[in-house]
C-alpha cells in the first residue's frame, strides 16, 4: 500500500433513525478536520441500475422480490472499482446503507433466508465499522409519518429491524450499536468516537471481504 488507506464506515438503522444526517455530519466534521472523506449512499439512484430500483421503491414499477434484491447488490458491486480506489487513495468512505440493510430489507419479505440474501453480497469490501442507529418503533413514531416509498410502512419496519437484530449477533462484522433517541449533537459524538477509531485500525490492515 503506497500510502494508509481510508476506512469505510457504513450507517445503518430503520428508517427516521437519522442516518442521513448522521452520514452529513460524519463526513463534515472529517473534513473540516482535515481528514480526507467522501459520502455515499445505496442504493444509488443515479445509475441505469439505480434508476430502476428508485422506480420499483417510488411504486412506479413493480419487480420480483428476488429480482430486485439482486438489482440492489448489483448497484453495490457496480461502485466497488471506485470504492477501492477511493479507499487506496486514503479517502475515508461515509456510506449511508450498505449490504445489511439489502439483507434486511428482503430478509423481512416473506419466503426469504438471511443466507439466500447475503450470497450476492459476499466478497463486497468488508466495512471497517457498521453503526446501527438503534430507536424504538414508538420513539420512531414520534418523528412523524413515514413517506410514500414501498417499505415505509410500521409493520414492515418492525421486521426490518429483528433482521437487523439477526444480523448483528455475527461477530465478525464490526458492529456498534448506537443510541439514536439521544440529541443530533450526542449522537454525532458517538459517532466521530468510533469512526475515529476505526480509521487509526484501518490504516494497518488490509481491506477485508464482507461475509467470507
Ligand atoms: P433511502 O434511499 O431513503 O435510504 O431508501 C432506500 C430504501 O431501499 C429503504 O426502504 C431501504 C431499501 N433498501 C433495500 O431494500 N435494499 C437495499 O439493499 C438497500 C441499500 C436499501
Amino acid at each position: 500500500m503506497a500510502c494508509k488507506r481510508g476506512a469505510l464506515i457504513v450507517l445503518e438503522g430503520v428508517d427516521r433513525a437519522g442516518k442521513t444526517t448522521q452520514c452529513n455530519k460524519l463526513f463534515e466534521a472529517l473534513q473540516q478536520s482535515g481528514r480526507p472523506a467522501e459520502m455515499m449512499r445505496f442504493p444509488d439512484r443515479t445509475t441505469t441500475i439505480g434508476k430502476l430500483i428508485s422506480a420499483y421503491l417510488e411504486n412506479k414499477s413493480d419487480l420480483e422480490d428476488h429480482t430486485v434484491h439482486l438489482l440492489f447488490s448489483a448497484n453495490r458491486w457496480e461502485m466497488v472499482p471506485l470504492m477501492k480506489k477511493k479507499l487506496e487513495q486514503g479517502t475515508t468512505l461515509v456510506v449511508d446503507r450498505y449490504a445489511f440493510s439489502g439483507v434486511a430489507f428482503t430478509g423481512a419479505k416473506p419466503g426469504f433466508c438471511l443466507d439466500w440474501c447475503k450470497s450476492p453480497d459476499v466478497g463486497l469490501p468488508k466495512p471497517d465499522l457498521v453503526m446501527f442507529l438503534q430507536l424504538s418503533p414508538s420513539e420512531a413514531a414520534l418523528r412523524g409519518q413515514f413517506g410514500e416509498e414501498r417499505y415505509e410502512k410500521s409493520d414492515f419496519q418492525r421486521a426490518v429491524q429483528n433482521k437487523f437484530q439477526q444480523l448483528m449477533k455475527d461477530r465478525s462484522v464490526n458492529w456498534q450499536v448506537i443510541d439514536a433517541s439521544q440529541s443530533v449533537e450526542d449522537v454525532h459524538k458517538d459517532i466521530m468516537n468510533h469512526s475515529l477509531k476505526a480509521m487509526t485500525c484501518a490504516q494497518n490492515q488490509a481491506l477485508a471481504e464482507l461475509w467470507k
